[in-house]
């Protein structure tokens, strides 16, 4: 709600030591308005655009992300190669904006977790140690047995399990914790980006990953950061450098808590789409989803607003020979 909003703000104003200008106009603007003017000025005024370069309020040095952007190399099939990673749960307070620190849950320390990727059959091994303070898991999206599927094993603190099947589909996926209240694990930071390459590799390009995510640093269940790839601002800081004319290919996925949509648009040019996954629809949308099941087992499936799903939008379908 509006006025929820308006709290919100100020209350971060009053917090959150965000010395620049932009957006200390932009809180101002929203003091003292209603909160239809509220959206009117802060339409109107949006600082952000001047905000360039190193005076912009980021956390962090040029490269202090570039494993998160940069994925690791795509490459072409190869019979019986496995991709091995280990990603470790880890309880970590992140600095998400200058002065700002989350309370995150993370994969090796980072929010969103590291970038896997694999060539479409690939055997894909993620070896997954638990050292946080809550049971979590990994639950990967695309195709996998259901024993793989990081709904139902759960891994305590201190425990330990290897997750191993082969990479299918192609396609941009994405990876999260599975563990209850979803909303909560996910929010907090366990997420990440997931790679299938089709076996032969698409064309040569400038690859780049942005996860999109929110941060709620004061509890009440709406997010006040909005970032990709984890620090507010990050890249109005440091401009991600690309080459004008070779093909630049974001490999994007949202996984913003709370708001339940999010959105990337572009300046200046226009980029073609492929998207995998999920559907949403609104009210009186529909379609036909067609299915071929590649396995037998326990499978869930539910809306992907975390909120929708515990509150009842969920269910299982039991797939047999
Ligand atoms: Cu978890
Ligand atoms: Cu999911």
């Amino acid at each position: 709600m509006p006025k929820s909003r308006l709290t919100r703000r100020r209350l971060l104003a009053a917090a959150a030591p965000l010395a620049a200008a932009p957006l200390v106009g932009r809180f101002a603007l929203d003091e003292g308005a209603g909160a239809a003017g509220v959206r009117h000025a802060g339409h109107a005024a949006s600082g952000h655009a001047a905000m360039i370069g190193e005076t912009v309020p980021a956390v962090g040095g040029p490269h202090d992300l570039d494993e998160l952007l940069y994925p690791p190399p795509a490459l072409p099939y190869q019979p019986g190669r496995v991709r091995e990673y280990r990603l470790v749960a880890r309880d970590v307070e992140l600095e998400i904006a200058p002065g700002v620190f989350f309370p995150a849950w993370t994969y090796n320390g980072t929010v969103p977790g590291p970038v896997i990727r694999a060539t479409e059959d690939d055997l894909l091994r993620v070896r997954f140690l638990n050292a946080g303070s809550h049971p979590h898991t990994i639950h990967f999206h695309g195709i996998h047995p259901a024993g793989m599927d990081g709904v139902f094993e759960i891994v305590g603190p201190g425990e330990e399990l290897t997750y191993e099947f082969p990479a299918k589909p192609y396609g941009m996926h994405l990876y999260h914790c599975h563990a209850t209240p979803l909303k909560k694990h996910i929010h907090k930071g366990l997420y990440g980006a997931f790679i299938i390459d089709p076996p032969e590799p698409r064309p040569p390009a400038q690859e780049l990953v942005m996860v999109m995510n929110g941060y709620d640093t004061d509890g009440d269940g709406s997010n006040n950061f909005y970032t990709v790839n984890g620090r507010s601002f990050y890249y109005a800081k440091h401009p991600i450098r690309v080459s004008r004319s070779q093909t630049v290919r974001i490999y994007l996925a949202n996984l913003t808590e709370f708001d339940l949509v999010n959105s990337f648009h572009l300046h200046a040019d226009f980029f073609r789409y492929y998207p995998t996954g999920s559907v949403m629809q609104c009210q009186g949308q529909r379609g036909i989803l067609e299915i071929e099941f590649s396995n037998t087992g326990t499978f869930m499936f539910h809306a992907h607003q975390s909120e929708f799903a515990e509150l009842g939008w969920m269910g299982y379908f039991n797939v047999v020979d």
